[in-house]
This record gives structure tokens, C-alpha cells and sequence, in this order.
């Protein structure tokens, strides 16, 4: 007999889908993916990434969401009653725990990026009022930056935004905050591309993307692609295989995840079409832009065209509420873990936000009182996303294609795959068995080297 979920169920499969593409799209797409493919050759980048997508991404989140709606528990939970249900190893538990660790580091610093975001909305906010004009964006950025109080006030307010749509729930929370946004966020995207495309330098925009240049192509390349494509799935960290929890039983799922991976991939190729032609047009080079790019590149054009206040407004906007619709999904595994064990659901998603809030101390430390600490070559917010992001994820999803490969039952990978053909199934359990864990093993061994 199928299992009810405890928290609640999503109402439809666009219910679902608007979820998982709203955890999917986030900073990820907007902020990372277009200095992650300016900064390492383009076009090839592209490719690598598109490929670990289709390779290794899409038969992870197919497992993900599977094993998720089988427990209908939160991911511990769920991984504990597998492992007893099939009598193996104990052991495997820890992938929900991983997870959970990975989801917590993760929120931590993606709350105070977060926090720049609602920062420099209220800035353009501002300046349709009247406000002070961003003359210099980058000493905007180093100023806030400096500024602990300043960046700790928005990272609270963030935490505060995700806290109080997790703290109501399912349904009345996550499921009513993504109907709304996510259809505004897209249409916003469109919006920002079309004015890309007015600048008439989407061409050259799309070359800079598209165009390959292999010579930039090394190891180095495929770590990033491959981080990359965990961290815009929001694979490896059980944030799907929650959400898979409240899935209804009659939805294909292999059908719907291709959906949200098309949506994600769209989204990140949107964001750079519309960021790009805007930085060329305006005679700033998109090159070695690193993660200031959108923050400080894109103010400085915003600055000089017609309209650019305007724009800038739309533009944090959206990328606050991609930050948002994802960040949800951060705090949802673990409290939905703390739930299971009897805390309220409010009290849990508080409980988590504050230890998430507080580690996020380190991250805001790490442009100012602590910007002289650094580990393996990196500051506290790089190591922590190291850690996470280039660790963490991988080694979740890995053990998640082994588990879902060569442990779980048949009967259960038939049962939730019901409809899907006999070659379909063939291919998505080799992908699992053989080649995502070798990739991803070599990926995540040149990392470490
Ligand atoms: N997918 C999100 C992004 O691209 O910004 C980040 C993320 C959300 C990662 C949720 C992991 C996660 F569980």
C-alpha cells in the first residue's frame, strides 16, 4: 500500500513542478552560471555542462525523487525504513545526513548572497524614488562588503523570508509561494532577454556564450561543470528526494524531471543572454568577471541606459526570488527531519534558520574581520562552498547512484517507474550503475588532487 506523507502532499504535478524548477532555478543560474561559462571558454563549457546534465544529472534526480516517494519521509527517515525494509546496510542512512549538512552549509552563505540581492533591489528601489545614483558600483560592493552589521541585516532579512514560507508548511507555504513566483520570475527573465536583444548586441552575447574555446579547457573545467550541474539541480543534498516525498503516486516522474531540467537549463542560458548583451553593449568586457559580475559589471550599465533603474529593480527582483523558491528548499529536508521527530513545524524551520543564520556569521566574516583567514587558498566563504558545493553535493550523488543502482529493489525502481520502457529503464539503471559513478568519482578525485 503507498505511504502518506506527514507534511502534506503538492495539490497537482504542476504543483510539483513549479517547486522543483523553483529549487532548481536560483543564484545558480543567475549569478553563477554566467561567470562560471564567461570564465572558463564559453561554448565548451557549456557542452561539458550540458553533458553532466544529461548524464549524470537527470538519472540522479530521477533517483532522488524516486526513493522519496517511496518513504514519504523526510530523507533520514526515508533512507532508514529503506534500509530496513530491504535489510541492508544501516550505513546507507547517511546520505540523508550528508545531506543535511551539505543543505545547512549551503543556506548558510546562499542567505547572505541572498541578502545582496533584497541589498541592492532597495537600492534601485531607492533610486526611482529619488535616491542616490550607484555612480560607482564596484566601491558599493567593497562598501558592503566592509560592512558586517550591513550584510548581517540582509542575510537576516532573507533568513526571515525563507523561515516564514517553510514554517507554514506544504501546502499553505512552499506550494502557494512558487504558484505565484515562479510564473512571474519567467515572465520577468523573458521580459529582461527581449530588452537584451533591443541593445542589439544579443549576437555577440550569444557568441560569447556559445562560441567554444577549447583552449581553456582543462580538468579544472569538468570539476566546475559537474559542481555546477549538482548545484543547479539541487542534487546530492536530498532537497529533491524531500520534495519527491509529496509527490503524488500517479505522476510520471521521469517525465516531469525532464521538464524542470529543460526549465533550469533554460533559465540559465536566458540569464545569460539577458546579462551579456548588456555588459557588451555597454563596453565592459564579461571576461574574469567572477561572482561580482552581476554586481558590479551590471550595475555600471545600469547606470548609463535608458531606463536602467527600471531594469535594475526587475532584475534583483528576479534574482531574489530565484534565490528565494530555492532557499525554501534548502531549510525544507531538515525540518521536515526535526518535524518527524516531534518538534512543531514551525518551531523546526525557526530552530534550523538560526543555526543556518549563525554559520552564516562565518561566510559575512569572511569579506571583513575574518578576510585575512585562509585555508587550501581560500577564504572562509570559498572553503565552505568547496566543502559543500564541490564536496558534498558530488559525494551525495554518487552514493545516491550506487544506492538507487545496486541497492534498492527492483520491485520498488518498477513500481515507481511504472510506464517508462523496458530500454528507458535499462538505460537510466546502467547511467546509475556504471557511468555516473565513475564520472562524477573522477570529477570529484580531481578536485581533491
Ligand atoms: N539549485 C539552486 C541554485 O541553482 O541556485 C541551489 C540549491 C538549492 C542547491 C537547493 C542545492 C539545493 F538543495
Amino acid at each position: 500500500m503507498e505511504k502518506t506523507s506527514l507534511h502534506g502532499m503538492w495539490s497537482s504535478r504542476m504543483a510539483f513542478i513549479l517547486a522543483a524548477t523553483g529549487s532548481a532555478v536560483g543564484l545558480g543560474n543567475i549569478w553563477r552560471f554566467p561567470y562560471l561559462a564567461s570564465d572558463n571558454g564559453g561554448g565548451a563549457f557549456v557542452l561539458v555542462y550540458l553533458a553532466c546534465i544529461f548524464f549524470v544529472g537527470l538519472p540522479v534526480l530521477i533517483a532522488e525523487i524516486l526513493i522519496g516517494r517511496h518513504g514519504r519521509r523526510s530523507p533520514i527517515t526515508t533512507l532508514a525504513s529503506i534500509t530496513r525494509e530491504t535489510g541492508v546496510s544501516k550505513g546507507w542512512t547517511g546520505i540523508g545526513w550528508i545531506g543535511i549538512v551539505a543543505g545547512v552549509l549551503i543556506l548558510s552563505f546562499y542567505s547572505v548572497v541572498g541578502g545582496w540581492t533584497l541589498r541592492y533591489g532597495w537600492l534601485y528601489l531607492a533610486q526611482l524614488f529619488g535616491g542616490a545614483h550607484i555612480t560607482d558600483p564596484g566601491a558599493v560592493f567593497t562598501s558592503m562588503l566592509a560592512n558586517p552589521a550591513e550584510l548581517l541585516f540582509w542575510h537576516a532579512l532573507f533568513m526571515g523570508a525563507t523561515v516564514g514560507v517553510v514554517a507554514l508548511g506544504v501546502e499553505k507555504g512552499l506550494e502557494r509561494a512558487v504558484r505565484f513566483l515562479m510564473p512571474a520570475l519567467f515572465l520577468t527573465l523573458l521580459l529582461l532577454v527581449l530588452y537584451g536583444a533591443t541593445t542589439g548586441h544579443l549576437g555577440q552575447a550569444a557568441a560569447w556564450l556559445f562560441r567554444p574555446d577549447w583552449s581553456k579547457v582543462d580538468a579544472g573545467v569538468f570539476v566546475a561543470a559537474m559542481g555546477q550541474a549538482f548545484f543547479t539541480l539541487s542534487l546530492g543534498m536530498c532537497a529533491m528526494m524531500t520534495y519527491g516525498a509529496y509527490l503524488p503516486g500517479n505522476v510520471s516522474i521521469p517525465r516531469t524531471v525532464a521538464i524542470v531540467a529543460v526549465c533550469d537549463t533554460t533559465v540559465a542560458l536566458m540569464a545569460g543572454l539577458a546579462i551579456f548583451p548588456i555588459v557588451i553593449a555597454f563596453g565592459i568586457s564579461p571576461e574574469g568577471g567572477g561572482p561580482g559580475l552581476i554586481f558590479t559589471s551590471l550595475p555600471l550599465a545600469f547606470e548609463v541606459m535608458t531606463g536602467g533603474i527600471v531594469y535594475g529593480l526587475a532584475f534583483f527582483a528576479l534574482l531574489f526570488v530565484a534565490a528565494w523558491t530555492s532557499s525554501i528548499s534548502l531549510l525544507e529536508p531538515a525540518t521536515a527531519y526535526l518535524v518527524e521527530r516531534g518538534r512543531s513545524r514551525k518551531g523546526a524551520a525557526i530552530l534550523m534558520a538560526l543555526l543556518c543564520w549563525a554559520l552564516g556569521l562565518l561566510t559575512v566574516f569572511s569579506f571583513n574581520l575574518l578576510s585575512h583567514v585562509r585555508l587550501l587558498d581560500r577564504d572562509l566563504m570559498g572553503l565552505i562552498e568547496l566543502v559543500a558545493n564541490d564536496i558534498m553535493l558530488p559525494v551525495g550523488g554518487l552514493l545516491i547512484a550506487l544506492f538507487a543502482g545496486w541497492v534498492l529493489k527492483d520491485n520498488i525502481l518498477r513500481e515507481q517507474l511504472a510506464g517508462i520502457p523496458a530500454w528507458g529503464f535499462a538505460l537510466w539503471r546502467w547511467l546509475l550503475r556504471v557511468l555516473c559513478p565513475l564520472l562524477v568519482a573522477a570529477v570529484l578525485i580531481n578536485a581533491l588532487l
